[in-house]
């Protein structure tokens, strides 16, 4: 029994115990009801009498043995459990960074349209992507035959030919002169659908902003005034502007809006394709036709109109050279204007 006694303490002083599973372990095998220690005690009982006080207490000095190596592991166990716990809660541990979406271009450069525009009075306002012929077409002058309306241009809802997806956002600037009387100044951000082949220029579906100015004595002037300002914001205080004529139903005299390079400065490059300019929106003075179809006195009161493509801003501010990145949410190309606010 000695010997038993001896080889148990051996065995114990041997023992490498890493983990609470290998503790569970030892106190199995020598500390619980059927473990090895509690059998001694049942050994015991038949040991003759005069050898029971000196094997007691060698039995008793490897019980307590085993007890205190399992209660010192035990709470150096408990001890690193609430070393992690710990971690957890220390607050001033740098944070795990948190990937969160960016802001899509698009949406990058509408807002910051809208915020140059609204630090001169405009405000934004919305109208329906399904639109019927009056506030996409008719009230805005443009003539029965005009190719616009044709079917290559533009998609018509099959059960209602009155109704199609709009092709401009000039339909909100119907719909907000028909509600409100001058002065107004809106911006009609908003997407818009034209029944053309997806190629890197061109896609059946865009984003415009438009803007419209309507007050007594509303003059070319004004126009030109305010989309200088835009323009140099948008793009650097040395460009400048130019207008050449153009035609649109809705406006008279109708613009082009061109920019002075914002690759080269002007003096001529691929971007530019070498004239120094971009062309940038179309603008001009409003129709009185359409004032007077909106119930806006057009003897009182004059505006001017612009309206711009947000894709092609984006291309021209960011050198994108494919219209499809837009919309193809390829996050390789959306993460590069995590950057950008
Ligand atoms: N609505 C025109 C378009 O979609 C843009 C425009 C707006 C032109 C206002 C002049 C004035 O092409």
């Amino acid at each position: 029994m000695l010997e038993k006694i001896q080889k148990y303490k051996e065995e114990i002083t041997a023992l490498n115990i890493q983990s609470k599973a290998e503790l569970e372990d030892f106190r199995l095998k020598f500390l619980s009801k059927k473990g090895l220690i509690p059998s001694l005690f049942e050994d015991f009982k038949s040991v003759p009498n005069e050898q029971k006080k000196s094997l007691g207490a060698e039995i008793n000095i490897l019980k307590q043995f085993a007890e205190q190596i399992f209660a010192d592991l035990q709470a150096k166990f408990e001890d690193a459990n609430e070393g992690e716990n710990d971690a957890l809660l220390d607050l001033s541990l740098p944070a795990i960074p948190n990937h969160t979406g960016t802001r899509h271009p698009l949406a990058i450069i509408k807002n910051r349209i809208i915020e140059i525009f609204a630090r001169v009075g405009f405000s934004v306002a919305e109208g329906p992507e399904i639109e019927d012929d009056w506030h996409n077409f008719s009230a805005l002058n443009f003539p029965e035959n005009h190719p616009a309306r044709e079917m290559q241009d533009t998609f018509f809802v099959m059960r209602n030919p009155d109704l199609a997806l709009r092709t401009h956002t000039s339909s909100v600037q119907v719909r907000t002169m028909e509600k409100q009387k001058p002065p107004i100044r809106i911006l009609s951000p908003g997407r818009v659908f034209r029944n053309e082949a997806i190629t890197a220029r061109a896609h059946c579906f865009f984003h415009q902003i438009e803007g419209l100015y309507i007050n007594e004595k509303v003059s070319v002037k004004d126009l030109k005034d305010t989309l200088l300002y835009f323009a140099k914001e948008l793009f650097g205080k040395e460009t400048k502007i130019r207008m050449r004529p153009s035609y649109f139903p809705f406006t008279e005299p109708s613009v082009e809006i061109d920019v002075s390079c914002m690759i080269c400065g002007g003096k001529g490059c691929n971007v530019c394709k070498h004239s120094g300019w971009v062309e940038i929106m179309g603008a001009g003075m409003v129709d009185p036709n359409v004032l007077e179809n909106c119930g806006i006195d057009s003897a009182t009161y004059s505006g001017f109109a612009f309206g711009m493509g947000i894709e092609r801003i984006t291309m021209l501010k960011y050198q994108i050279k494919d219209l499809r990145l837009f919309s193809e949410n390829d996050v390789r190309f959306l993460r590069q204007f995590h950057h950008v606010v």
